[in-house]
């Protein structure tokens, strides 16, 4: 079958998109402690930035996640169903599903494959490269947050492997993950599983440099979200007059990034008809990075109704990928 014939591509519901934008930048902004949500650091040019941060030695997530699928995917896919369906949370540029499409695809030759992301030119990208390289496999992409895609997913027919790689669900605080998790697990039969890997506490300094690298591409991540607000919403921000900042709190196991201003300074908005002042080292808190260790892992699933089936590492034990089973009520 040709390619286009296997794509079905779902767009966002939310046709007022530039409208939830503004709005949530009004409310960060202009909030006493001041911040943005994480979802919008992913527009075209974010997720472009951020598959050239996974490509970093420093951002050891990607690689170390990469090798230990790669040495599990047969395994995973062994305590699964024949025909399972596989769903992906913030699939990205599914370059690691790869391992798991072609695990499936040793057993049944015939695969639908249902990513959802926030980034619809990342979606695009990779379903067209993914049908490109698998006939076998055909590609339904939903354009959506987590919450409007679980919607979906819990739609679906038949047995399903539930993705959520890259560690997403630190991005979450530990008890959001857990009502999160939650929310995965009403729509999933006693059969299907949810694979989740998660980035496990370490020290510091690994972690400094993997979320601020010396190449400065995680600071052209970060700063992104502000030149977004200038194409969008027509910002008037100065990139050089802000800094990316990623500390990391060991007692929480928390990695916080923010953007500073480097002086006192007024930047309008157009589309919000209004200006925002910033003080000297005032912070726009833009994304947590939550890290965990085993035993908080085993919370965590316990908390989102799920029993740790299967549990990989990798020799350092930086990384843990976990396949969850959904536990009888
Ligand atoms: N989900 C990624 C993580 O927590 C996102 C990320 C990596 C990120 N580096 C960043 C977000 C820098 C903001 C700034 O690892």
């Amino acid at each position: 079958m040709l390619a286009r014939a296997r794509l079905t591509f779902v767009p966002a519901l939310s046709a007022p998109a530039r409208a939830d934008f503004a709005t949530a930048v009004r409310k960060g902004l202009f909030a006493l402690r001041k911040r943005l949500p994480c979802r919008y650091l992913y527009d075209a040019e974010g997720s472009r930035l951020f598959e050239s941060i996974c490509a970093l030695d420093e951002y050891y997530l990607t690689r170390t996640e990469r090798a230990i699928l790669c040495e599990s995917s047969d395994l995973v896919v062994s305590r699964l169903p024949r025909a399972a369906t596989l769903v992906e949370l913030g699939s990205g540029s599914a370059e690691k599903t790869r391992l798991l499409i072609e695990a499936l695809l040793r057993r049944t030759h015939k695969l639908r494959y249902v990513p959802i992301d926030i980034s619809p030119s990342a979606l695009a990208q990779s379903a067209r490269s993914l049908l490109a390289d698998y006939p076998g496999l055909s590609i339904t992409a939903f354009a959506a947050e987590y919450g409007a895609g679980l919607a979906r997913v819990h739609q679906l027919h038949g047995p399903k492997l539930v993705l959520w790689l890259g560690s997403n669900v630190g991005n979450f605080t530990r008890a959001q993950a857990a009502r999160f998790l939650r929310t995965v697990r009403a729509g999933m039969a006693p059969l299907d599983r949810l694979l989740m890997g998660v980035d496990l506490r370490k020290s510091g300094a690994i972690l400094a440099r993997a979320y601020d690298d010396p190449a400065g591409v995680t600071a052209r991540f970060n700063c992104n979200l502000l030149a977004r607000i200038n194409r969008e919403l027509g910002g008037a921000f100065d990139l050089a007059q802000f800094r990316h900042r990623a500390t990391y709190d060991a007692a929480r196991g928390r990695v916080r990034m923010e953007l500073v201003s480097q002086c006192v300074q007024r930047v309008p908005i157009a589309a919000l008809g209004a200006t925002v002042a910033f003080e000297r080292d005032e912070a726009i808190h833009t994304e947590d990075s939550f890290k965990y260790s085993l035993r908080e892992m085993d919370v965590l699933a316990a908390a989102g109704g799920f029993a740790v089936e299967w549990r990989g590492l990798d020799a350092n034990r930086w990384f843990s990928l976990n396949l969850l089973a959904p536990r009888a009520d």
